[in-house]
């Protein structure tokens, strides 16, 4: 089935997040919004059949997976990401940022450090301090237009703060970095060497450019695997955010259990029906949809990287590596942080997320979400552009 992502889907006046909250957060009901990480495509169409199936069956009991659910994500991530998922690894949560505040609770106490790397997706902060423990930032090096991470830098705060839980984002929201085996390995080994386990947030893995390739942290070594937890789902990749559902791949038992006493702590069971549905159907049948949905994703990002470079500077974008976000840098219009939120809000109309949100380095910068059709992301562009001028 040849998908038509062009089509621009009326999300107005359903209750969107990203298309009709403006009023409620204090912008202009007429902002254009490329925010929130979801997209304005319609998921694969068999997963929607499947759906539809579900709801006309009209009895939406408790429900649990079999064998086949855990087999539908095994086979993607052997296939697409060439890691080895072994049953009793998985566990199911409703979605990756409950899983960060279960693992923060379970294995941190209250007033300890929690470790991440800033600019980062800022629930990794907000369940830190939200749980009274203390993030503790190991800042990015934005150098020569790329990210790197600060090695030494975070070494030293795992042993001064006697860190004993880091939070990984790969690929990383919002800078677009799809971490390397190298990258991926030193952190690792530090974080052996000082006893942290490590919660890897790979919600965005299946949106990778040519050229890069995700590595899944448990498959990059056993010693490694038994100090991490996967978090992975479904709704990054094929739009189904709003059906709650994660899937986390804990290979050490015992982290494995103090995670799942900590679910159950929290009042938790069984996910949601309509959520356990769609993932099944989307990891079963929605391969075709995705790589077209690669091949649009690319053309949009080609588009804004021309864009950018011909019409838009002094602005510069970071390109990305993996996910569908943006990452650009304004600090060279010489403008406060306020003005420039002005100057995209009411002048270019359009609703971004400010860098600031995302922490000590994400200042002066600002993500644009562009999963949605090519003609939406040129709006903005040529909004963005008038506003300069
Ligand atoms: C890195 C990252 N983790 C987690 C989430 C959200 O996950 P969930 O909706 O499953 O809590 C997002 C959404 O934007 C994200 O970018």
């Amino acid at each position: 089935m040849l998908y038509n992502f062009d089509e621009i889907i009326e999300r107005r006046g359903t209750n969107s997040l990203k298309f009709d909250f403006a009023k409620e957060r204090g912008l202009p009901e007429s902002v254009l919004p490329l925010w929130v990480a979801d997209m304005d495509f319609r998921a694969p169409q068999p997963v929607l059949d499947r759906l539809v199936a579900q709801a006309q069956h009209g009895i939406f009991g408790y429900t649990d997976t079999k064998q086949d659910y855990y087999a539908a994500i095994a086979n993607w991530f052997q296939k697409r990401h060439n890691f080895t998922l072994q049953p009793q690894w998985l566990k199911k949560t409703t979605g990756v940022v409950y899983a960060i505040a279960m693992a923060i609770r379970a294995l941190t106490q209250p007033g300890e450090g929690v470790l991440i790397q800033s600019p980062v997706y800022y629930p990794f902060t907000g369940c830190a301090l939200d749980n009274d423990r203390k993030p503790i930032v190991n800042q990015l090096i934005y150098k020569n237009g790329r990210y790197e991470i600060d090695f030494e830098d975070f070494e030293k705060k795992l042993v001064d703060h006697k860190i004993r839980l880091f939070l990984l984002c790969n690929p990383h929201n919002p800078v677009g970095r799809v971490w390397s085996k190298d990258e991926l390995r030193t952190l690792g080994q530090l974080c052996l060497k000082h006893n942290c386990v490590i919660f890897a947030d790979e919600i965005h893995c299946d949106f990778i450019f040519p050229g890069h390739q995700h590595h899944v942290l448990a498959a990059i070594s056993p010693e490694l695997a038994d100090i991490s937890i996967i978090a992975t789902a479904p709704s990054k990749t094929f739009n189904l955010a709003g059906l709650q559902n994660a899937n986390l791949f804990i290979k050490n038992p015992l982290l494995k259990s103090l995670i799942s006493q900590e679910i159950r702590r929290s009042g938790f069971s069984q996910l949601n029906v309509m959520g356990l549905v769609a993932s099944q159907a989307a990891y079963e049948t929605g391969e075709d949809w995705l790589e077209q949905l690669l091949v649009y994703l690319k053309g949009n990002l080609d588009l804004a990287k021309s864009f950018f470079q011909e019409r838009l500077a002094p602005l510069e974008i970071i390109e990305p590596e993996g996910t569908y976000l943006l990452w650009f840098d304004c600090r060279a219009l010489g403008l406060t942080p306020k003005a420039v939120n002005r100057l995209i809000i009411d002048k270019a109309g359009l609703w971004l997320d400010d860098g600031a949100i995302f922490g000590p380095g994400g200042e002066g910068f600002q993500r644009l979400n562009f999963a949605c059709p090519r003609s939406i992301l040129l709006k903005a562009l040529e909004r963005l552009e008038k506003a300069l001028r």
